[in-house]
């Protein structure tokens, strides 16, 4: 939106909830004018400038999947798409570092990528901090520029930018943790793996309202969250509350409905999997520390609320 493109929000796959290749190729076959009905423009930001893009129609420019909860995308069927449409892959790699898909990386597929170290992510910052990813030298000296002001060497400014550094005092805690991710990673698969057998061994299964998300062949997730869906999760939750074990709900409203977004017109009903997701997730704790015993207890409180 900051580079003044207008999104276009495409269903999700009802397994893994990442993005539905299916959908963007309709998408893209439907040869929609996404910007053709547009009245409302977005600010423009420092940084803007006028696509060199020299294509005339107002056709869809770049995907962007969200590898979400750590679970890469389906990149083998978007690059698919990508070739056929000339479109580029801008990945929002925030909750994948250290993921993989058919062994290659997470933020190592697109144009670009980002990723967050919010604190809360599987490498987190004390504050706030981030990192961008390119194979391009142009965009990675744009974007060192655009983050320091606009400016390639000091008090020399080339075009406006933002203040945009890492702070020094949240690279020196980034480049401490850094030393443990993988570490932390294999951790948070292991629970993964726990959940799961812990779930099927209490028989929480579809039939009984529960299901943990599905895991594509070809992606090596690193869990920033376990993710089940639950019917009747709302009460699940209150429940679970009780016996003193949180849970979260990521998302309860989808992008396509956010009120920043309404003027691009979408209702409810539009993107139906991504709406019955925000009815039906449900996080359970998932962080390296987690022991056994707790993850039982969890499965316990799940089992007893089903019961
Ligand atoms: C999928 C996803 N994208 C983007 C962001 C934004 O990252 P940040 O808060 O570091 O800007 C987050 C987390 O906040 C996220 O989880």
């Amino acid at each position: 939106m900051r580079a003044e493109a207008r999104p276009v929000f495409v269903d999700i796959d009802p397994g893994t909830l990442n993005i539905n290749g299916a959908c963007v190729r309709q998408l893209m076959e439907q040869q929609v004018d996404v910007h053709s009905a547009e009245t409302w423009k977005p600010p423009r930001s420092p940084g803007w400038k006028e696509s060199q893009d020299t294509r005339q129609n107002n056709a869809p420019r770049a995907i962007l999947p969200v590898h979400l909860y750590g679970q890469c995308a389906d990149m083998d069927e978007l690059q698919e798409i990508a070739d056929e449409h000339r479109l580029l892959i801008i990945e929002d790699a925030a909750q994948a570092i250290g993921a993989s898909w058919r062994g290659r990386r997470a933020g190592s597929f697109g144009r670009a990528a980002a990723f967050s170290f919010y604190p809360t992510k599987n490498l987190g910052a004390y504050g706030d901090a981030g990192l961008a990813t390119t194979h391009d030298p142009t965009l990675a000296g744009s974007m060192r520029r655009l983050r320091n002001h606009g400016s390639p060497e000091r008090y020399l400014h080339t075009e406006l930018g933002w203040n945009a550094r890492m702070d020094a005092i949240q690279a020196a805690v980034l480049r401490v943790k850094l030393k443990y991710i993988e570490g932390w990673n294999e951790q948070r698969k292991k629970r993964a793996k726990t959940y799961d057998r812990l779930l099927a061994e209490a028989g929480l299964s579809a039939l009984r309202g529960l299901q943990p998300l599905a895991t594509a062949q070809a992606a090596s997730p690193v869990f920033h969250q376990y993710v089940i869906r639950a019917q009747r999760r709302d009460e699940l939750q209150k429940f679970l509350a009780t016996r003193g074990i949180a849970s979260e709900i990521y998302y309860p409203i989808p992008l396509h409905l956010q009120p920043a977004f309404s003027y691009l017109g979408y209702k409810e009903g539009d993107l139906p999997e991504s709406e019955r997701a925000a009815r039906e997730v449900l996080a359970l704790p998932m962080f390296p520390e987690l022991t056994g015993d707790e993850q039982k207890l969890v499965v316990a409180g799940i089992a007893e609320f089903y019961s």
